[in-house]
């Protein structure tokens, strides 16, 4: 092992949105099977890494997007479970100064938490030359969660079994302009899965796929037909336990937008449209919208967590 002598690195952790998420039956160990299309959009949190002899996490946020109240600190935090996790796998000890710098807000449905372990996971991997592939480090972020596996990949993935299992989906980079619209609510993830099962209870919940009409027109980059399949299976369960969504999803609509979606398991709306420019007359309209946090411009898909020269 190899550890950076004296070394600080720092790594972008991008947010992820579904242009496709379908839902199936409960399974036996309480998760759903989804069909799920990822794609990580340069809207990034940061994260830095140096050498110590104890382990230290520090979170600041951008108060534009995230309330710091809201970003956990101690062992909740994901970076941490992943420094644990990546700790125990090569046995190296828990040691390093962290300094996470939030963008992505917190349960939004962007993936942020997701992003900042997978994020965590390669720059520990890199200070501590432990020498873990990037299949071993995949084996470890689905022990973290459901989107981390994706969150490490980056790109564009159709994400399978409770979302962990992944198909990459060739497609070019900045490829698609979208409208973030964040939220000055949170949704749970979980509570948005149970009024999935409220809202479904007594119909037949079909095993779902992501259409492969959507999977051709984001590989050609075709936004208008990406638009005609763009899909949430969570969508009205978010919208059920959060009515003011349905506020957010007209104004994008009436601004032109080419499709809208929540994205995950919400709140966050995200709004394609067809250049930089449209993208900006949207983010305008959105920003008149009471429960709009923030209106943000950003183009996928990206790669994922990257270092980054300082
Ligand atoms: O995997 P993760 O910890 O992100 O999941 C959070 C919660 O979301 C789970 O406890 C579960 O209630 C729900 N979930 C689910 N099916 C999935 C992914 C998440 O029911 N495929």
């Amino acid at each position: 092992m190899s550890e950076l002598a004296g070394a600080s690195l720092t790594y972008s952790a991008p947010a992820k949105i579904n242009l496709y998420l379908g839902v199936g039956p409960t399974r036996s160990d309480g998760y759903h099977d989804l069909a799920s299309l990822f794609v990580a959009l340069d809207v990034y949190d940061m994260l830095r890494v140096r050498p110590s002899d104890a382990w230290h996490l520090a979170v600041t946020a951008d108060s534009a997007t995230v309330s710091s109240s809201a970003v956990p600190v101690g062992s909740d935090n994901l970076v941490y479970r992943a420094a644990v996790a990546l700790a125990r796998h090569t046995g190296h000890p828990l040691q390093a100064r962290v300094e996470l710098s939030k963008t992505i807000p917190v349960a939004a449905g962007l993936a942020g938490g997701s992003s900042d372990a997978a994020a965590a996971l390669v720059a520990l991997n890199d200070l501590w030359g432990t020498g873990c592939t990037t299949d071993d480090l995949v084996a470890i972020a689905a022990t973290l969660g459901s989107d981390v596996p994706f969150c490490l990949i980056g790109g564009a993935a159709v994400g399978s079994g409770r979302g962990e299992k992944l198909d990459v989906v060739p497609c070019s980079a900045h490829s698609l302009h979208w409208v973030l619209a964040t939220s000055t609510g949170e949704l749970g993830t979980r509570a948005v899965y149970e009024e999935f099962d409220r809202l479904t209870a007594g119909y037949l919940v079909p095993t779902p796929d992501v259409p492969d009409a959507l999977l051709g027109a984001l590989t050609a980059a075709d936004p208008h037909t990406v638009a005609a399949h763009v899909s949430n299976d969570l969508q009205d369960p978010a919208i059920s336990l959060m009515p003011g969504l349905r506020s957010v999803l007209a104004a994008g609509r009436d601004a032109g937008a080419l499709a809208q979606v929540v994205s995950g398991s919400g709140p966050t709306v995200a709004f394609l449209t067809a250049d930089r420019a449209h993208a900006g007359q949207v983010q305008d309209r959105l920003r008149g919208v009471p429960t709009v946090r923030a209106a943000l411009h950003a183009t996928g898909p990206v790669a994922g967590p990257a270092g980054v020269v300082r």
